[in-house]
């Protein structure tokens, strides 16, 4: 394991998008501490596929890490290729690399910074599946399974949950459902954030951090065992809140999306209203 870091970056769902990938990399790596490990914290869908547009995302997101001396981690989404991923060998820490600086966490990867244990466990429903191929670019692997679950509930607390889907219990008010989704999956995709909140109740975080909704937003929630802040990252392409700086001590935001947290506050409450969130139903 690299020696701790001071602060991270933590980014949303890239989906492969190699421009926006670099340009966020660049912009992450600047606010990090140029001494320690420059660690970006990647939520998923990050994009592992095998075709020319894959390879080419990861070559050149290597290339910018590389210019940045950083490196990053990232848990597993539902929009990537399993196949590969379960190719990957873990390393002797239990991170498989897949580039020099790109590592997958595997679901149930643990590690502790500054005394706060962290539990990764990637995985979503594909709400869009019914426009997918099994074994091309859809996947059964994409979800958490039973064993997976059990076995990050057997290895006790956390502080710290970084998942790709949001668990059960934390709401939301999607107010489009775009008619390619299939009420089938919607329902695999409820029962799969269950399973999550059961992992997220046994293990009773006090962070918990999300991609897949394509939504930024922040709240502090009541599951049953005390206050867990969420935080949810938006997607590429994204306005603001697809990647923020995480202070890795205090576990307190500094910047997201390079923007200081008040003037963050301001233009969230500009934008809050019956509106807000419609975008979030794309390739979740
Ligand atoms: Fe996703």
């Amino acid at each position: 394991m690299d020696p701790v870091p001071a602060r991270i970056g933590v980014a949303g769902d890239w989906h492969g998008n190699t421009g926006w990938a670099v340009r966020a990399i660049r912009r992450i790596c600047a606010q990090l501490p140029a001494s320690g490990p420059r660690i970006v914290l990647h939520l998923g869908d990050f994009g592992i596929w095998p075709d020319r547009g894959g390879t080419e995302f990861l070559a050149r997101a290597d290339a910018a890490l590389a210019q940045a001396g950083a490196q990053l981690w990232f848990i597993d989404g539902n929009h990537e290729d399993h196949g590969m991923l379960a190719r990957l060998t873990p390393g002797p820490d239990g991170r498989s690399p897949v580039t020099a600086r790109i590592w997958h966490l595997p679901r149930g990867y643990r590690w502790q910074w500054h005394g706060r244990r962290w539990l990764a466990l990637g995985g979503a429903v594909s709400l869009d599946r019914a426009e997918r191929t099994a074994g091309r670019d859809w996947f059964e692997e994409e979800e958490i399974s039973a064993a997976q679950a059990a076995a990050a509930v057997a290895s006790g607390r956390a502080d710290v949950l970084v998942s790709h889907d949001c668990p059960a219990g934390i709401k939301h008010a999607f107010t489009a459902v775009p008619p390619a989704w299939s009420r089938a999956d919607v329902a695999r995709s409820e029962r799969h954030r269950e399973r999550l909140a059961g992992v997220a109740a046994a293990v009773r975080p006090a962070v918990l951090l999300h991609g897949h909704l394509h939504e930024y937003y922040q709240r502090t929630v009541d599951l049953g065992w005390g206050p867990v802040t969420v935080t949810g990252l938006d997607c590429d392409n994204a306005q603001q809140g697809n990647w923020g700086i995480l202070d890795a001590a205090s576990l307190r935001w500094e910047r997201l999306h390079g923007q200081l947290l008040a003037s963050l506050a301001r233009n969230l409450a500009r934008r809050a209203g019956p509106g807000a969130g419609q975008h979030a139903a794309r390739r979740r």
